[in-house]
């Protein structure tokens, strides 16, 4: 198991079913990673939490908005006190307030840089004073092929998803000689709670656009951000792996 020993720490992981964080989480556990489920609301980060002990790990749910510094310090405490470290910080933990520019509020543009962008930055700043005593650690950073590409109606998420690629880089670049890497993911079309919601119509134009034909799944996107967070990956910092079965090339 290539994750024995290690503790992981998973934010926004609470969304069960389909959710991304909680996929990830499940793929972590698998390889003998222990888990820190984090998540807004405190239920679903215990039944996650719940879900990943009945497969044999440890697991440990803490409530908290990763917006709020007090909240973060919070989370990582715990988890500290709990597990004796963190080795892995997967930043998952995001929202969208879809609208065009001219009818988006100044709410929600706040809200979701807060969470998305800010989030991660106070995430990525708690764990780096764990990593840089101990001189290793993996940071993977849940971004979106969206801010990469822009998308209309998505000012706020695309904004904060392409500034989640620049703080990925600027993290890799100030800690990659302490042996800590930081990487993010890109998802294209996933199939979760939020694409559920689209009319079947919609969902199939979203298919004719992906040269692999289908929508991708949560565990599309936890393969490719176990590859991260394991030693496999130990020579690759700072780099943005698209998991869109080649939407955008
Ligand atoms: N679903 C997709 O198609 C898709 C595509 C690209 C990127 N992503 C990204 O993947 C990540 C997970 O997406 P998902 O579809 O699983 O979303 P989701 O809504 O199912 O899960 C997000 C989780 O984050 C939690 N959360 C929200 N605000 C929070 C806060 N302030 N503090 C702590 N937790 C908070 C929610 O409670 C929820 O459990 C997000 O960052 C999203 O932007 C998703």
């Amino acid at each position: 198991m290539k994750l024995e020993g290690k503790v992981a720490l998973i934010t926004g992981a609470g969304r069960g079913g389909r959710g991304i964080g909680r996929s990830v989480a499940m793929a972590l556990a698998q390889e003998g990673a222990e888990i820190v489920i984090t998540d807004y609301i405190p239920e679903n980060a215990e039944a996650v939490a719940m879900e990943v002990q009945a497969s044999g790990r440890r697991a440990l749910a803490v409530q908290g908005n990763v917006a709020v510094w007090e909240d973060v310090e919070k989370i990582f405490s715990k988890a500290t006190e709990t597990f004796g470290a963190v080795d892995i910080l997967v930043n998952n933990a995001g929202i969208t307030k879809d609208n065009l520019i001219l009818r988006m509020s100044e709410e929600d543009w706040d809200a979701v840089v807060d969470i998305n962008l800010k989030g991660t930055f106070l995430c990525t700043k708690a764990a780096a004073k764990i990593f840089l005593k101990r001189k290793s650690g993996k940071i993977v950073n849940v971004a979106s092929v969206m801010g990469i590409v822009g998308n209309a109606g998505q000012a706020n998420y695309s904004a904060s998803k392409g500034g989640i690629i620049a703080l990925t880089k600027t993290t890799a670049k100030e800690l990659g000689s302490r042996g800590i890497t930081v990487n993010a993911v890109a998802p294209g079309f996933i199939q979760t709670v939020m694409t559920d919601q689209l009319s079947d119509d919609l969902r199939e134009q979203m298919k004719k656009q992906v040269p692999l034909a289908r929508l991708g799944t949560p565990e599309d996107v936890a393969r490719v951000v176990l590859f991260l967070c394991t030693s496999d990956s130990d020579y690759v910092t700072g780099q943005v792996i698209s998991i869109d079965g080649g939407l955008f090339m």
